[in-house]
């Protein structure tokens, strides 16, 4: 058996992402090993849930930095002392500078609340609705310099029901947020999913599509 992946995880707020790795790891469904949680807030949910769970944890505050560019070149100093071999982005609310984050492309991954490219930024569920649209969901996708605009990897879908606000909206696509998430990085850490310059590889073929996440499996999209 190969040795697990070592992934730190990036985090802003109560960290639901993290637990369900951290929960899928201590199932036997995913073979990584987490080596940091960071934090651009010591507040954190995600900071006491990875204490909690014997992972090393990091708050950087910003404010303690001149600019943004010293701030995200320390922080990315760190994980790559971490040893981490995949960074993922799990609520992580920063942009981030592109000299930073340059060398981590093909190795950092970013859930975002939309089916990309649609609605890159905040407020995802409300402009979703506000739309008409129909179906609304989450992607997991490669970061790269520009923001919620890397190679999508997979996506999850749900309809929207009438009437539903963004709240609840938002509250029934978190779970899916977990699965979608816990699914792309078992897909790395068991080498099936990579990128190759700007193409998501699934499984050693580029991919033409994003993955979809049906039934909790990540499936081609025809
Ligand atoms: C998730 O909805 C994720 O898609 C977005 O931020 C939220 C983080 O939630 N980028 P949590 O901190 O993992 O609970």
């Amino acid at each position: 058996m190969n040795n697990p992946l070592r992934i730190a995880v990036l985090a802003s707020g109560r960290g639901s992402n993290l637990a369900a790795l951290l929960v899928a790891r201590d199932c036997g469904d995913l073979p990584v090993e987490f080596v940091l949680v960071a934090s651009d807030k010591a507040a954190a949910g995600a900071l006491q849930l990875a204490q909690a769970a014997g992972v090393p944890t990091l708050a950087l505050d910003p404010r303690h930095y001149p600019d943004r560019r010293a701030f995200d070149i320390d922080l990315f100093a760190r994980l790559a002392a971490s040893g981490a071999e995949l960074l993922v982005l799990a609520g992580f609310m920063r942009i981030i500078d592109s000299d930073a984050l340059t060398p981590w492309i093909g190795r950092m991954i970013n859930i975002h609340p939309s089916l990309l490219p649609k609605y890159r930024g905040l407020h995802t569920h409300r402009r979703a609705l506000e739309a008409g649209d129909s179906e609304h969901g989450a992607s997991v996708h490669y970061v790269t310099a520009e923001l919620d605009g890397g190679p999508v990897i997979a996506q999850v879908r749900l309809a929207v029901e009438s009437g539903e606000d963004e709240h609840r909206l938002a509250q029934r696509l978190l779970p899916l947020e977990h699965r979608l998430l816990t699914a792309v990085v078992a897909g790395i850490a068991g080498g099936r999913i990579a990128l190759d310059t700007d193409r998501v590889q699934f499984n050693g073929e580029a991919l033409a599509q994003p993955l979809q996440l049906i039934d909790g499996r990540l499936v081609k999209n025809h």
